[in-house]
């Protein structure tokens, strides 16, 4: 079997790994089950660019077990745990080609690998493998029923080229799942964010100025762990109602321009290119740490960083000192790659659980109803989206309460209640 992985003797780690999280993940396991039995994938071939991480292991092994064949590859050069690679190779035979810290060269040469066996389904996060179909794949478009899409800024590229009339298969949106955003990002981003800030700098977060770029789904979930952890968090918008939003869940709003001065950690969360640029750095307190959470490292202007420093070097893993020519100090996480991956193990498994069951059912979905589907992105059925969240309550042992016959008429109706 052809694959690329750092080192195989990793493989017993990442498989105890690989189990610790699945022990968390009851929706999967259940889909697992049923897929095991029932085969809906069988002799579908899958592409997934996905984060190598544990959680995405066992949604691989979900695949597999409903009769898939898979190819993975990293969505980042940074967030390949290679002991799970390892063990996918070894205990499972999925071809894996992902090593951490891999450059821009080797990342896409994997997708190109992990394209290379015809996908009949693509799943991405950041829609690269969907990006090098359509750009230097062509050929293979023939073969592809459709695609999943895992994340806010890969739904914004999808929607761009389904627009543009340039999107050659149909993608389900898994991000638009309420089971997916409304706890991937919001808590699973929120706590693996705080935990990247932490195992990488170690510094004590309450007393600080913590600010926080962009207050959609992913910004609520730091700004409130934050908060929590006893910081005094600022956020930076440009939607006025996400600006009055976060106002009243009690933050303090302002321009970046303004917060650069106070702040001593700044997280960027929004999907958008260069919203820490040269003029904020100059402006920076000696010792403020930067970083980013969203999902391109085009977030913090890093080319206009080094360019006014003087100095730079690594003062620990994941943590690089830019000395500014103004004599003060800046430290970037993570290369300012989404910084929950980079410097710890992003999300927790029990979240993932969620986002990644939308992911199995999405792809047993698009297998069954491609032929009905235009070349236009979708959300994923909201009967499934609820099924997966009963699925979860289940899960946790929790029971909620159900509608009675006259509250189901009564919310049916108009005339009731006049
Ligand atoms: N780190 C992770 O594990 C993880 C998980 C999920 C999503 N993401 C990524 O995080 C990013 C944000 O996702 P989301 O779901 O929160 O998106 P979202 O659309 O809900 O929120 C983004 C927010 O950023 C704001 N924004 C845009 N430009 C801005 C600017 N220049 N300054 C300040 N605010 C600005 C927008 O108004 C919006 O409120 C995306 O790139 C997404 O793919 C990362």
């Amino acid at each position: 079997m052809d694959y690329d992985v750092k080192d195989m003797k990793l493989a017993e780690q990442g498989k105890l790994k690989i189990e610790w999280a699945e022990v968390s993940m009851p929706v999967l396991r259940l889909i697992k089950k049923r897929f095991k039995r029932e085969q809906p994938l069988k002799g579908i071939r899958v592409t997934a660019c996905l984060h190598v991480t544990t959680e995405t292991a066992n949604l691989m092994k979900t695949l597999q077990a409903g009769g898939a064949e898979i190819r993975l590859c990293a969505s980042n050069p940074l967030s390949t745990q290679d002991d799970v690679a390892a063990s996918l190779v070894q205990h499972d035979g999925i071809a894996v080609y992902a090593i951490k810290g891999e450059d821009n060269k080797t990342y896409y040469r994997h997708i190109e690998s992990a394209i290379a066996h015809q996908p009949h389904v693509t799943m991405d996060d950041g829609a690269d493998v969907v990006s090098t179909l359509h750009s230097k794949r062509k050929d293979l478009l023939k073969h592809v029923l459709g695609g999943t899409e895992e994340t806010t800024t890969g739904v914004i590229r999808l929607r761009s080229m389904a627009a543009r009339r340039v999107l050659r298969f149909p993608v389900i949106s898994v991000n638009d799942a309420d089971t997916k955003h409304l706890f991937d990002n919001r808590y699973g981003t929120g706590q693996s964010t705080m935990d990247g800030v932490v195992r990488a700098t170690n510094r004590l977060i309450c007393g600080s100025t913590v600010v926080i770029a962009g207050y959609g789904w992913c910004g609520r979930g730091i700004a409130m762990r934050a908060k929590g952890m006893g910081a005094d968090v600022v956020v930076a918008e440009v939607d006025p109602v996400k600006g009055l939003e976060a106002l009243m869940d009690g933050y303090r709003v302002m321009p970046m321009q303004e917060a650069v001065p106070i702040g001593d950690f700044f997280i960027t969360v929004t999907g958008n290119c260069r919203v820490i640029r040269g003029e904020h750095f100059a402006a920076m307190k000696d010792g403020a740490i930067v970083c980013n959470s969203g999902h391109f490292n085009v977030e913090i202007d890093i080319p206009s960083l080094e360019k006014q420093s003087r100095k730079r070097r690594l003062v620990r893993p994941g943590v690089e000192e830019f000395t500014l020519r103004n004599g003060k100090r800046v430290s970037l996480l993570g290369e300012g790659r989404l910084v929950n991956l980079a410097t710890a193990e992003g999300h927790p498994s029990s979240v993932m659980d969620m986002s990644f069951a939308n992911q199995a059912l999405g792809a047993e979905y698009l297998v069954k109803n491609y032929k009905k589907l235009e070349k236009l992105v979708y959300p994923v059925p909201p009967a499934i989206d609820k099924e997966i969240a009963r699925l979860k309550l289940a899960g946790m042992g929790v029971t909620i309460d159900k509608l009675t016959k006259e509250q189901e008429k009564y919310l049916a109706s108009w005339e009731v209640g006049t």
